[in-house]
């Protein structure tokens, strides 16, 4: 198994660029199953997620073609036959459950492996059923599976006790040939469900969202298969912000969208980081004295939560008292114990870490235990003394791509080695 190797110290400079996001591609690459063409993902990021749901697809019949050059991947769901995919492949991903939405819309059925547990939470799909049932599908639940079946799918009315982003995005693909209109109420305004939405209404769907929030879906008849480009990563942006901050460095980004990186862009002025924001990318001093900030994770527009662990790393490091609340998983403080090893001194007190600063990290063997807490070990590492070593990285391959070359080239000594 990898292993990622840093020696600390380092400040950075020059330029990094952001990949697209993770969290729009894995939803527009499930909604190609709608159209049954060809569609291209253009600039797509080669992320491990990213290879599970196009297996997922093949293993269903799709044609799936990546060119590693040009990052476009091709999709052709028109031979799409198995409505079963494979319980393994849906195992391994929770964006897998982000196919059930487009297979009831397209075949009127789909059967599904339940999801595993994940290590940040129990992550429930109830609201996704939720939505499911109000559009006519039949759902049963037995064996370790749940399936879905609806002769005919009707628009109604959906109220999301919570704004899940991933039930908001499988109830969308669910009512796009629904007869009638769907509204969805208390639906999840995170930039991708946006972005799914120019994606799905660029193939012939007629979805908008009005003022209060709410989302309306018109059904249609049919889709046609396109060129997209996804918006780019604004997690990726917020980790490289937080790399330029906790080196004391100057770095520019190639790749915002303003509108989807403003909720953290206000907490890191709280801090005192110095940003100057362009069109498409913005220049980050990191070289001044930063506060301490108290944080609350929300649904967007508040802070997210995937920038959660990345801004502990930070505030460990960062003199003064600062809390942090976690209030959308129940399990997403798995970095504590890790960073506490480089020296940090953080008490957990239910949903809030309480940080106090320290002035010096010192390198250690740490172990990544989900995406953004490898995330967050790895800015540790950054500015750590001596030595850091992080296995379990192939959960930091999920939803980075080559993060160790992106960093090196900012001057970061950072290697993967085999373990
Ligand atoms: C998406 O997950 C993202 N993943 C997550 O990113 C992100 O953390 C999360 O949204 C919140 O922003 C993708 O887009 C692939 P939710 P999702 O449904 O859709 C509860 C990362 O690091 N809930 O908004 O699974 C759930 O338990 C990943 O990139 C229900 O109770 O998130 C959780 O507490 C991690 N019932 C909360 O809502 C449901 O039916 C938020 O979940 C669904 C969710």
């Amino acid at each position: 198994m990898n292993k990622f190797i840093i020696k600390g110290g380092e400040t950075l400079n020059g330029e990094v660029n952001i990949s697209c996001a993770k969290n729009s591609v894995l939803p527009i690459i499930a909604a190609t199953i709608l159209c049954g063409e060809k569609c291209t993902i253009k600039n797509c990021p080669m992320l491990l997620d990213v290879f599970v749901i196009g297996d997922l697809l093949k293993s269903m019949g799709a044609d799936i073609d990546i060119d590693f050059n040009t990052g476009d991947m091709k999709i052709d769901t028109s031979n799409i036959k198995n409505t079963e995919p494979d319980a393994e492949l849906v195992r391994k991903m929770r964006g897998s459950f982000l196919i059930m939405g487009p297979m009831i819309s397209r075949y009127g059925k789909f059967k599904i492996s339940l999801p595993g547990g994940c290590n940040i939470g129990t992550r429930p799909i109830d609201l996704h059923l939720k939505g499911l049932k109000a559009l006519g599908v039949d759902i049963k639940i037995g064996h370790g599976y749940v399936e879905g079946k609806a002769s005919k799918l009707l628009g109604d009315r959906i109220y999301l006790d919570f704004p899940s982003v991933g039930a908001t995005e499988n109830i969308i693909m669910a009512s796009v040939f629904a007869e009638g209109e769907t509204i969805i109420e208390n639906a999840a305004q995170e930039p991708e469900i946006d972005d799914l939405i120019d994606f799905l209404n660029e193939m012939g769907s007629d979805i908008k969202k009005i003022e209060t929030g709410a989302i309306i879906i018109k059904g249609v008849k049919k889709l046609r298969g396109i060129k997209y480009r996804p918006i780019y990563d604004r997690i990726e942006t917020g980790t490289f912000i937080i790399a330029a901050a906790i080196t004391k460095s100057k770095i520019k980004i190639n790749g915002i969208e303003e509108k989807s990186i403003k909720p953290m862009i206000a907490k890191f002025c709280e801090m005192g980081i110095n940003m100057e924001i362009n069109e498409k990318d913005l220049i980050i001093d990191g070289r001044n004295e930063l506060r301490p900030v108290d944080i609350k994770t929300m649904p967007y527009p508040g802070f997210p939560t995937d920038m959660q662990a990345q801004i502990m790393s930070l505030l460990c490091c960062t003199k003064g008292t600062s809390v942090i609340t976690e209030t959308i998983f129940e399990n997403r403080f798995m970095h504590v114990p890790e960073l506490k090893r480089f020296g940090a001194n953080i008490k957990i007190d239910g949903r809030s870490a309480v940080i106090m600063g320290v002035n010096e990290f010192l390198g250690c063997s740490v172990r990544a235990t989900d995406l953004r807490a490898g995330a967050a070990l790895i800015l540790a590492g950054l500015v750590a003394e001596g030595e850091t070593q992080i296995s379990d990285i192939y959960h930091i391959d999920r939803g980075y791509v080559n993060i160790e070359k992106k960093l090196r080239k900012l001057g970061a000594k950072i290697e993967r080695t085999k373990e």
